[in-house]
């Protein structure tokens, strides 16, 4: 098929990447000219493990444009623009309404069928009520008739989104019809290599789906940092051993069910924020997001509350990880980043490493953080040490750096990827989500 991918960012290039190295052609837009230069250099425009692999090994299919109005000549265009979050945490369409009236524009010159699918996270409501008629009015098209629009989410983790996209747990299709939905299941069966199942249904029902699956997933993760803030100040426990247990009932499932740190990134917490505001706007009573949100809110002051009561006036502070999970170097709204600004805005002399995200974090802390050159050097300078995101790397610099003398005193290991005894006894290592020694008063 020809399809065209509007929006060549973390999500959007992957998609064009994957879509083209199955064999369609695929025209990838972009309004930032140094993303559409890259492409058709052939070059990934955004950082993500196999994505330049892919677009090397694509190139004679894979094209890119900052003219949304070529997208038209394709058989079907996938729209995956930033939905950023206003002020009261709902998704603004503002860039999706834009790239439609372009892309219509462009399909008012053509009469061949066209499918226009919506990947981007939106409102509930958003395709019927926004980008229906504004595809409609710039195109002079009616949806039903040679134009067909679909609601369509990736449910991808960054780090892991090609494998994401090759084998989903499910297909999520909302469509304005059945043609149009039919197109979009050819275009996807051909893609997936794990024969997924397919959920089709109306677009509004395929917009609440999108949401309500990250909100599910935030509120297992509340709920395991619940435990964890538990089990710190509970005799003998240990929240590995509690959450391994309960996430082998079938009805719970072990996946991101794991307390440690706050979630963070550029999906979770917006959508649960966005979930809460579309209840509320609907009379409905959002408790359980909000309490999710505010579980999470309060996971930073806890992570401090621990670090702060160990750590003496004058001392170095080391933040090792601060992208928001391994394999990506996104920093937005991460546990080590917040740690890092909350100590270094408290005055403290704060270090951080990070493997890929260094330097966007001290960009991002603007003088409250200094960058360190690598974990080991890191380890060297900070009387205290903090594991903040659980890349692999860490364990094993650790382990070696904490074995010999003039390392930091304390390692609070937030994700429990240290052994007990690493350092001996001139090393303290805490752990979170085991009994404290030192609880933090209530
Ligand atoms: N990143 C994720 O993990 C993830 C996961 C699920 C859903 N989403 C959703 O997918 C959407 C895209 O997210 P992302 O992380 O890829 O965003 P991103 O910011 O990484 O990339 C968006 C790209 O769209 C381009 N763009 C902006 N306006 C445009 C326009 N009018 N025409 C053409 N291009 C335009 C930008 O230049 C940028 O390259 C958002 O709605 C997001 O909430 C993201």
């Amino acid at each position: 098929m020809r399809v065209a991918v509007i929006g060549l960012g973390k999500l959007g290039a992957p998609l064009a990447a994957v879509l083209a190295s199955k064999g369609n052609d695929v025209l990838g837009v972009d309004v930032s000219p140094s993303a559409v230069q890259l492409l058709n250099a052939g070059r990934a425009p955004v950082d993500e493990p196999g994505l330049q692999e892919l677009v090397s090994a694509s190139r004679d299919r894979l094209s890119a444009t900052t003219d949304a109005a070529e997208a038209s000549a394709a058989d079907v265009s996938i729209l995956l623009v930033p939905t950023p979050s206003d002020d009261r945490g709902a998704f603004s369409n503002e860039h999706l309404l834009a790239a439609s009236d372009v892309l219509g524009r462009g399909l008012a010159e053509r009469d061949d069928y066209h499918v226009v699918v919506i990947g981007s996270t939106v409102m509930p409501g958003s395709c019927d009520a926004d980008i229906r008629p504004a595809l409609e009015r710039a195109s002079g098209r009616r949806i039903g008739d040679n134009l067909g629009l679909c609601y369509s989410p990736e449910f991808i983790a960054l780090g892991n989104v090609i494998r994401d996209l090759l084998a989903p747990d499910v297909v999520l299709i909302g469509e304005s019809d059945t043609r149009a939905g039919d197109a979009l299941e050819r275009l996807y069966a051909g893609v997936c290599e794990n024969d997924p199942p397919f959920r089709r249904m109306n677009l509004v029902n395929a917009e609440l789906t999108k949401i309500a699956v990250n909100t599910y997933v935030t509120m297992k993760i509340s709920y395991a940092n619940t435990l964890a803030d538990i089990c710190e100040r509970l005799p003998g426990a240990d929240v590995e051993t509690v959450t391994d247990a309960l996430g082998l009932d079938s009805r719970i499932g072990q996946k991101y069910l794991r307390g440690a740190v706050a979630y963070g990134g550029p999906c979770f917490p917006r959508d649960n924020k966005a979930f809460g505001v579309l209840a509320r706007d609907l009379g409905a009573e959002p408790l359980l997001a909000e309490a999710t949100d505010a579980v999470n809110n309060a996971q930073i002051q806890r992570l401090a509350g621990i670090v702060q009561s160990r750590l003496k006036n004058g001392e170095t502070v080391g933040i090792l990880g601060l992208a928001y999970k391994p394999d990506t170097g996104v920093v937005e709204a991460s546990a080590g980043v917040a740690l890092a600004r909350l100590l270094g805005e408290a005055g403290y002399d704060v270090r951080i490493y990070d493997p890929v995200a260094t330097q966007t974090a001290v960009d991002a802390l603007d003088g409250l953080a200094q960058g360190s050159a690598s974990a080991a050097e890191l380890l060297d300078q900070a009387d205290m040490a903090v594991i903040a995101t659980p890349w692999p790397e860490f364990a094993e610099v650790a382990i070696g750096g904490l074995e010999r003398a003039g390392g930091p005193r304390v390692v609070i290991d937030c994700w429990r990827i240290l052994p007990d005894d690493v350092g001996g006894e001139a090393v303290e290592i805490v752990h979170l989500g085991r009994t404290l020694e030192q609880p933090i008063p209530v």
